[in-house]
């Protein structure tokens, strides 16, 4: 028989997503009646370490499941690299612990997308905290889960998105170009690109060949098609920069991680760069629409509701069962306690023969390695 809890911590790190709400309301519906006190550190690890809480009940979760972004707030610190006033950084890792200590905690769990699961997994490794978390980003990119919550909600946004553009790409015989996050993941702009008909996906699982991308859509004006609609992930590269990259990192991972994070932010824009050489290529009008921070906003889609609620339920089940050190993982359905030590060590991209990749070929959508057959000759 578990030990009886009497107090859990809860924090929302990292980029926010809708369902934030969702996942903080399942938690405290379902500790309150235990007679457990449920803590809600503000502006993620910081307000842990700076013993910055709001109590969280029914009162103050209530009709939360519609309401975007998180009332506790976010933050991408991490408690061993807080920034300090002079620009560095200082490990506070002991001030969290202690804070954890100091409020009697038996459990705090996290919300967050890779980086908070590894600084949820450093707390527990170094200062013996009881973690449990639940998989949050767009990006969909936490491995150990069928789905992060939050992708449904910005795959429907950037799909809303991509169904408006062809109505005005279509009415000027324009390319539009559409860039869509995702980080160092090609889920969202893989979805929501499949999901909205677009004519190229761009991802950062498969490098593209410029060359070929103009060559796709001249075949596709060839058919008559004179608009096209370009998905491309924040994250995308081409073969030519996948290539430096692979020489440059010789194998070391992570060199490589560090040397996309660094060409993501020197080079242009891939949308840009896109949209310039497609226009020269076809000859038609190009624009570029980025849906940036739309894609994080508003009210969390029903799925995302139901996820949420169930990833928080669990999550509380898990605090009140002393099931610890674990991510809450969604797996058909059912939502299984699984171990952070996997979690921190691995990311979830796109596999090349996702049946999502295989039916965006099967429908002659070019993903930027070759011109999509019936297209060819
Ligand atoms: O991780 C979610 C995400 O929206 C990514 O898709 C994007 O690259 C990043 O966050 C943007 O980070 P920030 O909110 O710090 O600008």
């Amino acid at each position: 028989m578990p030990n009886k809890i009497s107090a859990v911590g809860v924090l929302t790190s990292g980029g926010d997503c809708p369902g934030l709400n969702a996942v903080i309301r399942a938690i405290t519906k379902t500790l309150e009646p235990e007679d457990v006190e449920v803590f809600g550190f503000t502006a993620g690890f910081t307000g842990l370490i700076e013993n910055r809480y709001v109590k969280l009940d029914d009162k103050m979760t209530s009709g939360l499941l519609t309401v975007g972004g998180t009332i506790l707030r976010t933050s991408r610190n991490k408690p061993h690299k807080m920034p300090t006033a002079d620009g560095g950084t200082r490990d506070m890792t002991g001030a969290a612990i202690e804070n954890y200590h100091r409020l009697g905690l038996d459990a705090l769990i996290c919300l967050g997308g890779g980086g908070t699961q590894k600084n949820a997994h450093r707390l527990m490794k170094e200062g013996g905290i009881n973690v449990i978390t639940c998989p949050k980003t767009i990006d969909n990119d936490v491995w150990g889960t069928d789905v992060t919550f939050g992708f449904d909600t910005g795959m429907s946004i950037a799909t809303e998105a991509i169904d408006r553009l062809h109505t005005t790409a279509s009415s000027h015989h324009r390319v539009m170009v559409v860039d869509i996050m995702g980080h160092n993941s090609g889920w969202l702009a893989l979805g929501a690109g499949l999901a909205g008909g677009a004519d190229v996906i761009l991802i950062p699982e498969i490098p593209y060949d410029l060359d070929v991308v103009g060559r796709s859509l001249l075949a596709r004006m060839k058919r008559g098609k004179m608009f096209s609609i370009v998905a491309v992930a924040e994250g995308a590269h081409s073969i030519d920069e996948a290539r430096r990259i692979a020489e440059e990192a010789a194998g070391e991972k992570k060199k490589e991680k560090a040397l996309k994070k660094e060409l993501q932010h020197t080079k242009e824009p891939v949308s840009a760069i896109l949209a310039e050489h497609l226009e020269e290529v076809t000859g038609l009008e190009t624009r570029v629409t980025s849906l940036g921070y739309l894609q994080r906003g508003g009210v969390p889609t029903p799925f995302d509701r139901m996820l949420c609620t169930n990833y928080g339920v669990r999550a509380a089940k898990f605090a009140l069962d002393g099931v610890y050190g674990v991510m809450v993982g969604k797996h058909g359905e059912d939502y299984l306690p699984i171990p952070l030590d996997d979690v921190v060590t691995k990311k979830r991209l796109v596999p090349l023969d996702h049946p999502w990749v295989l039916s965006a070929r099967a429908v002659a959508t070019c993903l930027g390695d070759e011109i999509p057959h019936g297209y060819k000759g």
